[in-house]
C-alpha cells in the first residue's frame, strides 16, 4: 500500500477535529429536534460512525445504496436505487451524510428524491467537497473540507473498492490508476 499512497492531504487528527466541529454545529442547529442521519452507502461508513458518536441530539441511522446507470464513467446523474430507507421520512428531520461531493450530480439527484417524500427539513453533511460541485446548484450545509480536484482515498473514500479503511485522506499515486 505505501507506494500507492501519493501523500496525506488531511491527517486523521484534523479530520476527527473537523468532524467535532461539524457535530457541534448540527448540536446546536438541531436542539431540541430528533435527527435522522441518512448514510450513503459505502463511502460514507466511516464519516456516519465518527459524526454519529460525535453528535449530543438524539440520532436515528438509516441508509441509502445509490449507483449511476450505465457502464460508462459515474455519475451521469441518472442514479438507480440499490438500497432504499427502511425509515418513512415524512415529517422528519433528515440529514443526509456523505464523504464527498465530488461532481455532486449523486446528491442533486438524492435531494430531489428524498425532498418528493416530504420530510420536516433536509439538509447535507459532506466531509469532502471538490471545485466542480460548485456547478451543481445544491445548498450543502456542513461541509468538512474543500479540497482540490485530485484522485483522492480513504476515509470511506475507496480506488476500486480498496483504501476505504485508512484513517486519513490521501491522494493516490497516479502510476495506479494510469
Ligand atoms: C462516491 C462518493 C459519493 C459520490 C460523489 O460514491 O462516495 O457518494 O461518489 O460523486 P458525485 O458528486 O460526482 O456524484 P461511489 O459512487 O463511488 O460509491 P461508493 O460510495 O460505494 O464508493
Ligand atoms: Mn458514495
Ligand atoms: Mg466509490
Amino acid at each position: 500500500m505505501g507506494h500507492d499512497l501519493e501523500k496525506v492531504l488531511i491527517p486523521e487528527d484534523e479530520l476527527q477535529a473537523k468532524i467535532k466541529e461539524l457535530a457541534g454545529r448540527i448540536d446546536a442547529d438541531y436542539a431540541g429536534k430528533d435527527v435522522l442521519l441518512v448514510g450513503v452507502l459505502k463511502g460514507a461508513v466511516m464519516v456516519m460512525a465518527d459524526l454519529a458518536r460525535a453528535l449530543h441530539v438524539p440520532v436515528q441511522m438509516d441508509w441509502m445504496a445509490v449507483s449511476s446507470y450505465g457502464a460508462g464513467t459515474k455519475s451521469s446523474g441518472v442514479v438507480r436505487v440499490l438500497k432504499d430507507l427502511d425509515t418513512d421520512i415524512l415529517n422528519r428531520h433528515v440529514l443526509i451524510v456523505e464523504d464527498i461531493i465530488d461532481s455532486g450530480l449523486t446528491l442533486h439527484w438524492l435531494l430531489e428524491n428524498l425532498k418528493s417524500r416530504n420530510p420536516a427539513s433536509l439538509e447535507i453533511c459532506a466531509a469532502l467537497r471538490k471545485p466542480d460541485a460548485v456547478k451543481v446548484p445544491i445548498e450543502v450545509k456542513y461541509v468538512g473540507f474543500d479540497i482540490p480536484s485530485e484522485f483522492v482515498i480513504g476515509y470511506g473514500l475507496d480506488y476500486a473498492e480498496r483504501y476505504r479503511n485508512l484513517p486519513f485522506i490521501g491522494t493516490l499515486a497516479p502510476h495506479v490508476y494510469k
